[in-house]
């Protein structure tokens, strides 16, 4: 597997006579696993065919790449000025995605002042060059100037990204709460919101992984290219849980699970009665710990939320759910862990233990990811 396994590129292709190379780049790309868009500047409709690569219509927003191969003189001149006159350049403009380009021009206008300046200014600003080769020209002229191989250009492009350690692994993550109903209107839950459990495959989505995701009603959008499984009490929680986890590779228990459900569910809304009402409860099954029993090959990851003796509760945990890692966070601050946007927990394991202090879900995760990845060799 690739690191460009799962990856979203956006090729630009811009007007030059390599631009019939381009279809290759795509197909290479797809080789690698990469989801591959393509946006055409007018000039290359003049070099190829536009319904050879269909045009991209919609928001780049969770583009991963913009890659402009080929890249001409004029084009990256454009790119140097900040110029929005086309849906290309628009894009360059608009796109916190990393942007590489492959330039392909004649030898004598790469070697031109104006040409090395505007290359120098880009890599300044973090765009990466890719190339370009040197050799014989389709003008007849031999020098440096023509587009890099589609092979070389895939190959640097996935040097651009430093994940994909996921890569071939499925990875299933439980996210949000439960509910258990007390009757038709009305139900026992908690604060979850899904956050934790949402950017942690979000995470692994970009290490590479296929990502089953098992959710409680939440209000946050799913990840998109992640397989989402909706659910509403532990029971249900339990089952898809224990469907996604056989043959997957790593589990991850970040919902947070009602303990108790009602004994019985009352078929009707019940009726307002005195003072006090008596619910009588029974204890949910525990899913990670049932879903660890059952995978004895599983790499599985629960969360343990505590409001004090943090790490001596979540070492508890460990041990008796017989997991491979746990996760303690305090649940007793309102500026992390239920609901917030940021979170400060622990990865405790059987030999080692590692603070992250606090800093977005987000980041969080992506660093969870890393450090399993790295400390476990999965
Ligand atoms: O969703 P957010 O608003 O972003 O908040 C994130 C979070 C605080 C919910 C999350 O970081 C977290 O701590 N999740 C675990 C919550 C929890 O139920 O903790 P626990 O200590 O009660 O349970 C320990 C582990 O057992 C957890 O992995 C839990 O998913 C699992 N469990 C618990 C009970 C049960 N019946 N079945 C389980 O699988």
């Amino acid at each position: 597997m690739s690191s460009l396994s799962n990856k979203r590129i956006i090729l630009g292709v811009t007007g030059g006579i390599a631009a019939y190379k381009s279809a290759e780049v795509v197909r290479r790309l797809q080789d690698q696993g990469a989801e591959v868009r393509v946006v055409m500047t007018p000039a290359a409709g003049e070099f190829i065919r536009p319904l050879t690569m269909q045009a991209l219509s919609g928001n780049p927003v969770h583009t991963e790449l913009l890659l402009i191969a080929p890249a001409s003189a004029d084009f990256m001149a454009n790119m140097v000025h900040g110029r929005a006159d086309s849906l290309l350049s628009a894009i360059h403009l608009a796109t916190p995605a990393i942007v590489a380009v492959a330039p392909a021009m004649n030898q004598a206008m790469w070697a031109h002042p104006a040409s090395l300046a505007n290359t120098a200014t880009l890599q300044e600003r973090g765009v990466h060059i890719i190339g370009p080769d040197a050799g014989i020209q389709a003008c007849g002229d031999v020098g440096p100037g023509r587009m890099q191989q589609p092979d070389s250009i895939v190959e640097a492009v996935g040097k651009l990204f430093k994940n994909g350690q996921l890569a071939g692994k499925t990875v299933v993550i439980t996210a949000g709460p439960t509910r258990e109903a007390l009757d038709p209107v009305r139900y026992i839950s908690n604060h979850s919101s899904g956050k934790m459990g949402y950017a942690l495959a979000q995470a692994a989505i970009e290490a590479g992984a296929k990502v089953r995701l098992i959710s409680g009603p939440v209000d946050i959008a799913a990840p998109e290219r992640c397989q989402l499984t909706r659910v509403v009490s532990a029971e249900d929680m339990l089952s898809a849980s224990l469907e996604a986890a056989a043959g997957a590779d790593v589990f991850i228990a970040a919902a947070a699970v009602a303990d108790y459900r009602a004994s019985t569910i009352e078929p009707q809304k019940i009726k307002k009665q005195g003072d006090q009402m008596t619910v009588s409860l029974e204890k949910n099954p525990d899913i990670v710990a049932t879903v660890a029993a059952a995978n004895p090959a599983l790499f599985v990851v629960g969360f343990a939320a505590e409001t004090q003796d943090i790490e001596t509760y979540a070492r508890d945990k460990l041990v008796r759910k017989k997991l491979s890692a746990i996760i303690a966070n305090d649940v007793s601050r309102s500026d992390v862990g239920f609901n917030a946007d940021e979170n400060e927990v622990s990865w405790i394991d059987a030999d080692s233990s590692k603070v992250f202090s606090k800093r977005s879900k987000a980041q969080l995760a992506r660093d969870i990811i890393e450090h399993m990845v790295s400390q476990h060799k999965l």
